[in-house]
């Protein structure tokens, strides 16, 4: 009996079909049995959504942004049809790598890619298959991974690297507490939630974190993220408390990210966890592509989770037709299928935690397209000129001073006024990541030319 943390390793290293198939369908096994519970809380929380004035949990869910429901999601496909050129653009040319690889009969023409074979339990984020995929194979590799396992790096010592990126730019230090009262490691004799996340328990400044990380490069980064939300409680945790919030809560997520922006190969060389990093257009793409299958890929993602919940909510969607819908908007927006057949017994949607824990996801789609727009303001903020892949504010303290100030506003103003303060604009713009990907972009059109590309 394997812990998410085994199969996910295995979908992330194995490159065997069938072992890939077997670790999906292992942990997809375990959220069927939640499904009747999950419609009657969907019954219970419309109940209590209504009255409180709202038309259902989704319509509750939809008006903390500043504008209507029926604005919000309309400002939210915006975003997505600014984006999807981009998305498919990598969904192509990622398709056909892994053609070579598993072959036309496991990855066919024209159709939607194996969920399995991505890289992730998700399908939501590909960085895991960034060997099967690499641009320039014979440029040194960007792999910190290997740095991490052989320095020794432990989760503590992670998480100092990044309380160091943040008090570079002129934060206070965690309290001691922090280091006390967080859990960074999974315990050895009980069972606990190892989804990474983030607290200030007393919203009084008892910072915390609860995660459990592994010597991987991606959990440097969640680490980054994580501390991006304790950093904000430490800029607002003084004020009233209805104002100890994000601007919205897609500011909350976009936080650290923006920083592990920052974390470019320069900046990993100067920790010691890339060896000389290579100048040249070779690099460069090899590096926008891993970033792309992190961020790029994980966009649709992002919206479907919370597509398929308003729908739920709404009763558009049914509990027969739960899993149905899901793996719909699956096929539709990211393009991929389920890697073996799926009955309406199945619920997938439940083995994705932000479903059973009841916790948002279009602020993660949202946090996705803001990061960069907070990323090129406080690359300006920086006085920094050049392309915006290439911008890291490590160390800056005008960059973050900026940032400290828009932290310390809490929810005391509607978010727009938030943004602008920070010099972002005074809405969601997909044009910061379009252009930190451009360079990218061109280049997959070139190598997607003859491709039949789509689903
Ligand atoms: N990093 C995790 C995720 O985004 C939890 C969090 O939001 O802090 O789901
Ligand atoms: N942290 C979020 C998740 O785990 C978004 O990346 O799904
Ligand atoms: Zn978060």
């Amino acid at each position: 009996c394997l812990h998410l943390d085994d199969l996910s390793k295995v979908l992330a290293r194995s490159r065997k079909f069938d072992e890939l198939v077997e670790a999906w369908r292992g942990w997809h096994s375990i959220s069927p049995p939640m499904k009747p519970k999950y419609a009657r809380y969907v019954e219970l929380a419309n109940i209590g959504a209504k009255e409180i004035g709202y038309d259902d949990v989704g319509a509750l869910w939809k008006s903390s942004w500043d504008m209507s429901p029926a604005d919000f999601e309309a400002d939210v496909q915006r975003l997505w049809n600014d984006v999807k050129p981009l998305y498919d653009e990598l969904h192509c040319y990622v398709r056909a790598r892994l053609q070579k690889t598993y072959g036309k009969d496991k990855v066919p023409d024209h159709a939607p890619i194996p969920a399995q074979l991505l890289g992730n339990m998700w399908a939501q984020e590909w960085n895991n298959i960034y060997d099967l995929v690499v641009p320039y194979p014979k440029e040194p590799a960007l792999d910190v991974d290997k740095k991490l396992v052989a320095g020794h790096w432990d989760s503590p010592r992670m998480v100092h690297q990044g309380e160091r990126f943040f008090t570079a730019l002129g934060f206070d230090p965690l309290p001691d507490t922090f280091w006390d009262r967080s859990m960074l490691t999974r315990p050895r004799d009980r069972d606990v939630v190892c989804h990474a996340s983030a607290w200030d328990v007393s919203s009084a400044g008892d910072l915390r974190i609860k995660v459990c990380f592994q010597p991987t490069e991606e959990d440097l980064l969640v680490a980054h993220h994580e501390l991006g939300h304790d950093f904000y409680y430490q800029r607002y945790f003084k004020l009233p408390i209805l104002f100890q919030r994000g601007a919205n809560d897609g500011f909350h997520e976009a936080i650290g990210d923006t920083m592990a922006l920052s974390v470019t190969p320069d900046y990993l060389k100067s920790i010691g966890l890339l060896d000389a990093v290579p100048k040249g257009d070779h690099t460069r793409i090899n590096q926008q592509m891993k970033m792309a299958l992190d961020k790029v890929a994980f966009l649709p993602f992002g919206l479907i989770l919370d597509k398929w919940r308003w729908d739920v909510f709404a009763g558009k969607v049914t509990p027969d037709q739960y899993n149905a819908a899901w793996w719909a908007l699956k096929q539709q927006y990211q393009g991929v299928s389920a890697p073996v057949a799926r009955t309406a017994d199945d619920f997938d949607p439940g083995a994705k935690y932000h479903v059973a824990a009841s916790s948002l996801y279009i602020v993660y789609f949202l946090a996705h397209i803001y990061q960069f727009q907070f990323h090129k303001a406080l690359c300006q903020a920086a006085g920094y000129t050049g392309p915006l892949d290439q911008c890291s504010i490590h160390d800056n303290k005008q960059a973050g001073a900026k940032l400290m100030a828009m932290l310390g506003m809490g929810a005391s103003k509607p978010w727009p006024d938030a943004m602008e303060a920070m010099g972002a604009g005074r809405k969601g713009d997909a044009g910061p990541l379009l252009e930190y990907f451009a360079p990218l972009r061109q280049w997959l059109a070139d190598q997607n030319k003859g491709q039949q590309c789509g689903w």
